[in-house]
């Protein structure tokens, strides 16, 4: 299959692995798609050994790296960042999440000294300021493309990466988003349906792609969003995307780094199961609903914060529920979640990452033949 998309970046099959395991990165690349590795899940030197490794194992083939910086967020003291962004923090929101821990009982997880630190300095990049470490080392690595979510991309992004040679992509939820991308220059455009796990807008992947692909006038669009099989992304292609750009489908992988608790309880899910919450970043996100957010939505629980103050709040609670939601902690079980999109409900087994690819790919293949065969 060449399309504009494969041309662009100098893959066989136009599919993207987007995943915060560096391992589904390299299979998905190997397979003969692109891997993405999530930038925002890591700090600057834990992005540099990871990106290493990627290289090491996929022989020089093309791979990228993905960005959250987000155009509105809260600032702080560029030279305190985190803990200036944390006294910010009202104390009824330390107080809340300190009593939901309480009440389901979840044990202060063992972490090895300065993960606090680390998870404050993962939130805090989630801004142009502390992202800038993030993408020096990404551009210091061979990557054949960058994306950015969130907004347009940081101030001198997109000269840096043509220097680079590498090319430059942004997820849009609307049309009016895509027109400030191609504005800016990027390279690629990801149209991105509310079906997607993670951040979404509101528009379906069906309504979006064709208004995107209108807007972009020739600049390649990859659809996202409610792709995890060959039918939609034969539909995807049907739509005028240049390929596909897939996150959900990867959790269902044997690479994936969730913990077996968080798996077990996507593969029982349906494709009702999710919804947009802005509980764990501050920003509407796709995720597994579960007792977090009922308890968010309680009548007297506190409005979650803006990015980066809600990852701030959070994460270190998340990283004690899913400690303990692994070892089989019952209160931990029932308020485990992660992003997911609505595809979830598709899940039937977990299977390498090279296994899922392979499927897409074919079944796509065939999906399109037999289309063919309707005229
Ligand atoms: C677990 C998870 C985390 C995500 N985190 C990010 C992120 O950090 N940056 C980003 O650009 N997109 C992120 N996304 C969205 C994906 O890039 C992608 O657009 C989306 O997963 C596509 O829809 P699908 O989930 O239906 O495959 C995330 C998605 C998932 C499932």
């Amino acid at each position: 299959m060449r399309t504009p998309f494969t041309e662009l970046v100098g893959v066989a099959h136009p599919i993207v692995g987007f995943n915060r395991s560096p391992a589904v990165v390299a299979a998905v690349t190997n397979a003969g798609g692109l891997g993405v590795l999530a930038a925002s899940a890591f700090t600057a030197p834990e992005l540099d050994a990871q990106l290493t490794w990627i290289e090491e194992q996929v022989d020089g083939k093309p791979y990228g790296v993905d960005l959250l910086v987000p155009e509105k967020f809260a600032t702080g003291d560029p030279d305190n960042l985190v803990a200036s962004l944390r006294a910010q923090i009202p104390q009824a929101h330390l107080d809340f999440v300190a009593e939901l821990l309480n009440r389901y009982g979840i044990p202060e997880a063992a972490a090895p000294a300065g993960v606090g630190a680390l998870y404050d300095e993962i939130a805090a990049a989630l801004s142009p300021a502390g992202a800038e470490p993030l993408l020096d080392v990404a551009f210091s690595h061979r990557i054949a493309l960058i994306a950015n979510a969130l907004g347009t991309p940081p101030a001198g992004l997109v000269a840096r990466a043509k220097d680079a040679c590498v090319k430059v992509a942004a997820l849009v939820g609307q049309a009016k988003h895509a027109r400030r991308q191609l504005d800016a220059g990027v390279d690629l455009l990801i149209a991105q349906g509310t079906e997607a796990g993670g951040h979404t807008g509101t528009i379906a992947t069906m309504v979006l792609t064709p208004e995107i692909v209108e807007v972009a006038a020739g600049v390649p669009v990859l659809a996202a969003g409610g792709i995890a099989s060959g039918r939609q992304m034969a539909a995807a292609l049907a739509l005028g995307a240049a390929g596909v750009w897939c996150g959900s489908v990867w959790l269902s992988s044997a690479e994936d780094v969730a913990n077996q608790a968080l798996k077990d309880k996507f593969l029982r899910a349906a494709s009702t199961d999710t919804l947009r919450s802005p509980t764990r970043t501050g920003k509407p996100a796709r995720q597994l609903r579960t007792a977090w957010h009922d308890e968010w939505e309680a009548a007297a629980s506190p409005a979650p914060l803006p990015l980066p103050l809600q990852p701030l709040l959070v994460n270190d609670a998340w990283r004690r529920i899913d400690a303990a939601a692994a070892a089989g902690h019952e209160g931990a079980l029932r308020l485990e979640s992660f992003f997911i999109g609505q595809v979830v409900g598709s899940f039937t087994e977990i299977r390498p990452a090279a296994e899922i690819t392979r499927q897409i790919i074919a079944d796509c293949e065939r999906r399109i033949a037999e289309l063919g065969g309707l005229l």
